[in-house]
């Protein structure tokens, strides 16, 4: 049993090692540095683009892995679920750190970095905490303790940077996501009503008479969530969501949206429904690739406004408005029910030629088993993790499972498994008849057709 162990130890340590000279290989290649953890991120610099190169993205997603399978392997199995237990401390000082502003305060700092007396003034918080809270982000390399009580940014700090002058943001502070990249506010709105919401997942478990989600009973209303956040006393958090929703991008391979489906493909004058499309960013991006079709970015009302301002920020110029429109309204009776576990979208308007592609992640088991329906379906197979790591990749793809609870404590919602979509499909009068992976991006592209039509799979 003990040199088995040791070997699985090997076996691992030796996937980790042959990733690296993959990755070595590519940097050598190109002759640039591999990006430092010490250092600020950089989206323009050339090194950058490298992480999307299909070698470099499968090596670090076995190093991920095969890290995570290594550490838990030795660790105090005790130490490791207490640990785990707490991870929500981590969730709480990154929203704490990033409603500061400290990722804009550091940025200005430069590399020397702050005493956290100053980095605490301009918010006028307590710096005692907030130097904690920054430590307890550090050890998880999140911000780098330069010297005692001293922080400064590093490379996973830096993306939550909104790129204004702190000075602007806090003068500002309704205003301090607008026009930014939207990770910052994806982050915070994910450590705010996501994580409350989650927290109440056991509870609503204990409970089910109650019939509540996490949401509800963390929110004490039984509003839905778009309910809740459409409520005019919350257009800061809604306004959030709009814009965090736009911050998903990062990430994800910029043109990732364009390496599945075959939008080129649909003939000119097509129409693309985009539902629930938030603020219009991914139809924005395939109608400028696809100038013959005719985008239509259906949401919420309120959304279609934010998309306005989205639209203001980023196409400052009306000559580099692609053909795409926005329309507001609910394409359901309520606002929960879209992307409810029970949804079932409706073929019955259908042309024949219609096609239906749904963008959206399709969790995989942690076991390793022959999964039936990947067989039956063009393109829906995925490579399997090398043993002994988990087939999944494990955490190496967190975010898909993280997701999967999400839609669940918030809206009552799933990430569905291949088979779920299948089944869900066929509800609706569709046939599912291909899926896309695109490299380098979590959410697949799923194909349907009216069930019974004489289409090609595309
Ligand atoms: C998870 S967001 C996804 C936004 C966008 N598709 C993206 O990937 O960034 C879901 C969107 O559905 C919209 N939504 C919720 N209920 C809706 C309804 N009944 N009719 C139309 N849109 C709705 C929300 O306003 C929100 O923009």
């Amino acid at each position: 049993m003990r040199s088995c162990g040791i070997s699985t130890l090997r076996r691992l340590a030796n996937i980790i090692y042959e990733a690296i000279d993959d990755i070595e290989g590519v940097y050598a290649t190109a002759d640039i540095p591999l990006p430092s953890l010490d250092a600020p991120f950089n989206p323009v610099d050339p090194t950058e683009a490298l992480l999307q190169n299909p070698t470099v993205e499968g090596a670090t997603l076995n190093i991920i892995a095969a890290a995570a399978q290594l550490s838990a392997t030795v660790a105090s199995p005790a130490v490791s679920a207490f640990n785990a237990s707490h991870a929500f401390h981590i969730s709480a000082c990154l929203r704490a750190a990033s409603e500061m502003n400290v990722v804009e305060v550091l940025r200005e700092a430069g590399p020397d970095g702050l005493h956290a007396n100053e980095i605490a003034a301009p918010s006028k918080t307590d710096p005692l905490l907030l130097a904690r809270i920054l430590r307890l982000l550090a050890i998880h390399n999140i911000f780098r303790e330069v010297t005692p009580n001293v922080f400064a940014n590093n490379r996973i700090s830096s993306v939550l940077d909104k790129g204004k002058p702190s000075k602007v943001l806090f003068e500002n502070p309704n205003e301090r996501l607008t026009g930014t990249s939207g990770f910052a506010a994806l982050l915070e709105l994910c450590a705010d009503h996501n994580m409350k919401g989650v927290a109440m997942l056991a509870d609503t478990m204990l409970h089910p008479e109650e019939r509540e989600l996490g949401f509800n009973r963390a929110y004490r209303t039984t509003e839905s969530f778009w309910d809740w956040l459409h409520r005019p006393e919350n257009v800061y958090q809604m306004q959030r969501f709009d814009i965090g929703m736009r911050g998903t991008a990062a990430t994800e391979s910029a043109d990732a949206i364009h390496k599945g489906f075959n939008w080129n493909g649909l003939s000119t004058g097509s129409v693309l429904v985009d539902v629930g499309g938030g603020t219009g960013h991914i139809s924005l991006a395939i109608a400028q690739k696809n100038p013959g079709l005719q985008v239509v970015v259906q949401d919420l009302e309120d959304t279609i406004k934010d998309s306005k301002i989205f639209t203001t920020f980023t196409l400052p110029s009306q000559s580099e408005m692609p053909p795409c429109s926005c329309c507001g309204i609910s394409c359901t009776t309520g606002r929960t029910s879209a992307w409810s576990g029970s949804f079932v979208i409706c073929a019955t308007a259908a042309q024949p030629t219609t096609k239906l592609v749904v963008v959206d992640r399709i969790p995989e088991s942690a076991a390793r088993v022959h999964d039936a329906s990947e067989e039956a379906i063009l393109g829906s197979a995925r490579p399997s993790a090398p043993m002994p790591l988990l087939p999944n990749w494990g955490v190496g793809k967190a975010e898909v499972y993280y997701y999967d609870m999400t839609m669940h404590c918030i809206l009552g919602g799933v990430e569905r498994t291949l088979e779920h979509f299948v089944e869900v499909f066929a509800k609706g009068g569709w046939e599912l008849v291909r899926v896309h992976h695109p490299e380098g991006w979590g959410e697949s592209h799923i194909v349907g057709v009216p069930a019974g039509s004489t289409q090609d799979s595309v």
